[in-house]
């Protein structure tokens, strides 16, 4: 049986949500997913086009379709923790559940685990005994080395490399093509510039930079 589902976000990553969905259910033999639509609060102009050039069908803002009182899955395809952490306790507080979107063209390795919400795009290359925790997002071609723990709501940006036995803090953000080295810890809501190559721990709430980053 298919499972309704809404993403939530009509940007770029919402709809990068979308092609997850789309790929997920033409890699089954009967689709997983019956996608109702995307919600957003306040799209453009533009991504309401581009949605309607999807066919997907916009649904109006969170309020208006809790209040609807539907029942669906969720994905919230929003990059910004933050917002992701405020999105997911008003779903959960009307007792609707996060989906776990990972598209076919990804490599899990073993005893991996990944929780409800997590969202992976194409060519991400997660290695062996691997957490990714609640409504973790990893971009396209991410690589997440053996043993690491990425902890809720990090958001790993296209091509970064996170090394083994690294443990990355709530609400991170990881910038596109940052490497960081194995064994490392990177504190909660840090922010790792693009490019960046982290070479020691990093502590909460701080922006590094550069390589190596500082
Ligand atoms: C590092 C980062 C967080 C800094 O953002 P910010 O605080 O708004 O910084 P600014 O753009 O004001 O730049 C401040 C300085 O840092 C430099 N800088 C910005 N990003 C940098 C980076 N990734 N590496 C090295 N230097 C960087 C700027 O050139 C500027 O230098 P200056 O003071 O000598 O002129 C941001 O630039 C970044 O890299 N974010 C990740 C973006 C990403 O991954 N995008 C992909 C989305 S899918």
């Amino acid at each position: 049986m298919t499972r309704p589902l809404v993403v939530i976000g009509a940007g770029g990553f919402g709809r990068e949500t979308l092609d997850v969905v789309a790929a997920v259910n033409a890699a089954a033999s009967t689709p997983v997913y019956d996608l109702l639509g995307v919600i957003d609060a306040g799209p453009s102009e533009l991504n309401l086009r581009r949605l309607a050039d999807l066919g997907v069908p916009y649904l109006g803002s969170e309020t208006e379709w809790l209040e609807r009182g539907e029942s669906a899955e969720y994905a919230i395809g929003i990059g910004a923790p933050a917002v992701r952490v405020r999105l997911a306790t008003l779903f959960d507080d009307h007792g609707l559940s996060p989906a776990t979107l990972v598209h076919p063209a990804v490599v899990v390795g073993s005893k991996s685990l990944l929780d409800p919400g997590v969202i992976v795009c194409a060519g991400v290359q997660i290695s062996t005994n691997v957490q990714l925790q609640r409504h973790v997002h990893l971009n396209p071609n991410v690589t997440i080395g053996h043993d690491s723990i990425l902890e809720p709501f990090v958001s790993v940006n296209p091509g970064a490399i996170v090394s083994g036995e690294v443990t990355v803090g709530s609400g991170t953000v990881i910038g596109s093509g940052a490497v960081i080295l194995q064994g490392l810890s990177i504190g909660s809501e840090s922010v790792i510039g693009a490019a960046a190559c982290v070479v020691g721990d990093v502590p909460p709430q701080v922006t590094v930079k550069g390589v190596p980053a500082r």
